[in-house]
């Protein structure tokens, strides 16, 4: 998708360097970021240089042909599948993509190796983008069924960022909102400013912006006494972890709004290709929820007067704070799934009859 007019993707390998866009700097600063090895790879998923559950993954699986272009061994390529995999708790997609490489690059002692692993990850790539794109028109057809009764824009609210930026193209959740787009159905976006990261002011709102999408950045605890006012006719949200049984973990506050949703009888769908679904874990009370840095909450990052980036302290300074970064929202509350085979219940029987497990 575009900034500034011009085509990216979020993440792409030119002479042994990954390449990222450093979404920690966004939306403020444009910067593109070398990733030279798997320590950078690791640090780029912690501190969220890259996010968004199918990124991380393919910045995962590029984090191995790092590593055996650092030293092609196995104890080597073993403990960065360890901590590439340990980077993040929450997306499941970490794991699916380092078990998927792993599964390829496991004993392989010919000097072969990094083709493979390189093949792997550019394919893991291109597949996520396959795949976002067919969520996108699966989703449209959602789209256009409010937009042919309503016959006026449909009102979407998103929440987090589940856009192109947190996948490599098109993003599962506004892949449906830029298919709609692109087809002529008038589109608005609530964004939940989602903090306390900022990842749907900072992130979201920027990419619609981008691609001449109207939007609107509203407080998370707005989006409540829209939907009581008729001001929101979908929502559309990502997810970083589905189970088999439908329910859905996603980035914190997403329970509240499909509380909200459900009171209101607005849909609430969840757009996530395959490799968010978690096919072993029964409860969703065995999902690791990160807790990161109460840092995150109690400081706040902006632009200056004189355009300087600059971090400043918004708490009392005695104040404890603690800073859970997902949640679980029942199946029960999601109306249905968007995946790249088509659109089912959040249920065992949804998604069985979409994929052959
Ligand atoms: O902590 P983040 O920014 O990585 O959280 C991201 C989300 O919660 C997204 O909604 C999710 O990964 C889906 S991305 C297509």
């Amino acid at each position: 998708m575009k900034i500034e007019g011009k085509n990216y993707r979020t993440i792409w390998f030119e002479k042994n360097i990954v390449k990222i866009i450093d979404q920690t700097k966004l939306p403020h600063k444009f910067i593109i970021k070398d990733i030279k090895n798997v320590k950078d790879s690791v640090n780029a998923i912690r501190n969220m240089e890259v996010r968004g559950a199918p990124l991380i993954g393919a910045m995962a699986a590029y984090g191995l042909v790092l590593a055996i272009l650092e030293k092609n061994d196995q104890t080597y390529l073993k403990k960065a599948s360890e901590d590439l995999i340990n980077s993040r708790p929450t997306a499941i997609n970490l794991k699916w993509s380092v078990d998927r490489m792993m599964k390829k690059l496991s004993g392989v002692k010919s000097d072969k190796i990094l083709q493979i692993a390189l093949n792997e990850a550019i394919e893991i790539c291109e597949e996520d983008i396959r795949f976002c794109e067919n969520i996108g028109l699966n989703g449209l057809k959602i789209i256009e069924e409010i937009y042919n009764k309503k016959k006026d824009t449909v009102k979407i609210l998103t929440h987090c960022n589940a856009g192109w930026l947190a996948t490599i193209n098109w993003g599962t959740a506004t892949s449906p909102i830029y298919h709609a787009h692109k087809k002529g159905i008038p589109v608005h976006v609530w964004v939940d400013e989602t903090r306390p990261r900022n990842q749907g002011a900072n992130l979201t709102s920027f990419e619609l912006n981008e691609e001449g999408i109207k939007n609107t950045i509203i407080a998370d605890n707005t989006g409540g006494i829209l939907m009581q006012r008729g001001e929101v006719d979908m929502c559309i949200v990502g997810t970083d972890r589905t189970l088999s049984n439908g329910d859905v973990c996603n980035k914190i506050g997403t329970y509240l709004k499909a509380l909200a949703a459900y009171d209101n009888n607005i849909p609430f769908y969840v757009a996530l290709p395959s490799s968010t679904i978690d096919w072993n874990l029964k409860d969703y009370k065995e999902i690791p929820i990160e807790e990161r840095s109460s840092e995150e909450l109690s400081h706040i990052e902006g632009l200056d007067e004189n355009g300087n980036l600059n971090k400043i302290q918004i708490y009392p300074q005695k104040s404890k704070s603690m800073n859970l970064a997902f949640d679980i929202t029942p199946a029960k509350y999601v109306t249905a799934l968007i995946t790249e085979k088509g659109v089912c219940d959040a249920s065992n029987l949804g998604l069985k009859k979409l994929f052959d497990k």
